[in-house]
């Protein structure tokens, strides 16, 4: 299960997609089934039924926040615990589970743990704009058909900037770059993942993204004693396709009459970027090395070595 993304917390969907409906994601080639239990924390099951392998996500939530399956009644609760089998009141219950996974619902995301089991061994590392008090934040979809990972090393990307962007968050680099231009990018390995600085020509203070593994990228746009953050959440849905969730994160001009143009740029960046990365090939990024490489290239190598070497063989 999860190959090639196990064993780590991703966010799936946004929190507001729960409602009274159990709603499916399919994660890394596996259906997921997300659900509202009664308190209304939420639940995720594998999304097939243990007796006959039907989609639970076309059953309904029952009154004690139950996922009760639409082909012959099984409930589970969001433990994966059979709670009824009708019309079988002799039926073992206990060996009649689903298979859940480790959920939380972190600020307006739903998160899961990507191996099956009661207890994640450790919680999400969360970036601060996403969870964070005080903070406006506004959500963009978008579904892109290529691999993950090309959206993710998109993300981690400097020089890209003054090209793909260069009418929005690439301007001012556009303009201040010449012939001559040396950009610099210093890496600093995180607990969490990675904080990569890009200068250029020597004149600070640089952007700064930050990357929490293994599918998140948290740009630092700086503005000064403000916060103001562009995530990209890039999770891998079936093959060859990306759901990628852009969240702004500020704590001024938090009027929500502002949201449509904050949300209508972030939209604006990402569909710049679409193009370019679904043409890239081969599908997944190779390993380092097996492309030429440039000094600009620092951060991406970086995520092609964590990529290669500890998420790719991963399997729950
Ligand atoms: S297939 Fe789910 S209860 Fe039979
Ligand atoms: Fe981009």
């Amino acid at each position: 299960m999860f190959e090639g993304f196990a064993h780590v917390w991703t966010p799936v969907a946004l929190a507001s997609r729960l409602g009274r409906a159990p709603v499916r994601v399919t994660v890394a080639g596996e259906p997921v089934v997300l659900f509202r239990t009664a308190g209304g924390a939420p639940g995720a099951l594998i999304d097939r039924c243990p007796h006959r392998g039907v989609a639970l996500s076309l059953g309904r939530v029952t009154a004690d926040g139950c996922l009760e399956c639409p082909f012959h009644g099984w409930r589970f609760a969001a433990s994966g615990v059979n709670t009824h089998a009708p019309l079988n009141p002799d039926a073992k219950l206990d060996l009649l589970s689903a298979t859940a996974l480790p959920v939380r619902r972190i600020g307006e995301m739903i998160w899961i743990y990507t191996a099956p089991g009661e207890a994640a061994p450790v919680e999400p590392v969360v970036p601060l704009g996403l969870d964070g008090a005080g903070l406006s934040r506004i959500y963009v979809e978008r579904d892109w058909a290529c691999h993950w990972t090309r959206a993710m090393e998109n993300m981690l990307d400097s020089p890209h900037l003054p090209f793909v962007h260069r009418r929005t968050i690439g301007r001012t680099l556009r303009r201040r770059m010449t012939t001559h231009s040396r950009m610099e990018i210093s890496w600093e390995d995180t607990d969490f993942g990675g904080r990569a600085t890009a200068i250029l020509d020597d004149k600070g203070p640089g952007a700064v993204l930050e990357y929490f593994r293994p599918n998140i990228m948290a740009l630092i746009i700086p503005v000064p004693g403000r916060h103001l953050r562009i995530h990209a959440v890039v999770t891998p849905a079936q093959a060859g396709r990306t759901r990628l969730t852009v969240v702004g994160s500020r704590d001024f001009a938090r009027l929500g009459l502002l949201d449509p143009v904050f949300g209508w740029m972030n939209g604006r960046i990402a569909d710049e970027d679409q193009a370019v990365v679904e043409s890239s090939g081969p599908e997944e990024v190779p390993p380092p090395g097996a492309e030429p490489s440039l000094a600009t290239d620092r951060a991406t190598l970086q995520f092609r070595t964590y990529y290669h070497h500890h998420l790719r063989a991963s399997a729950a």
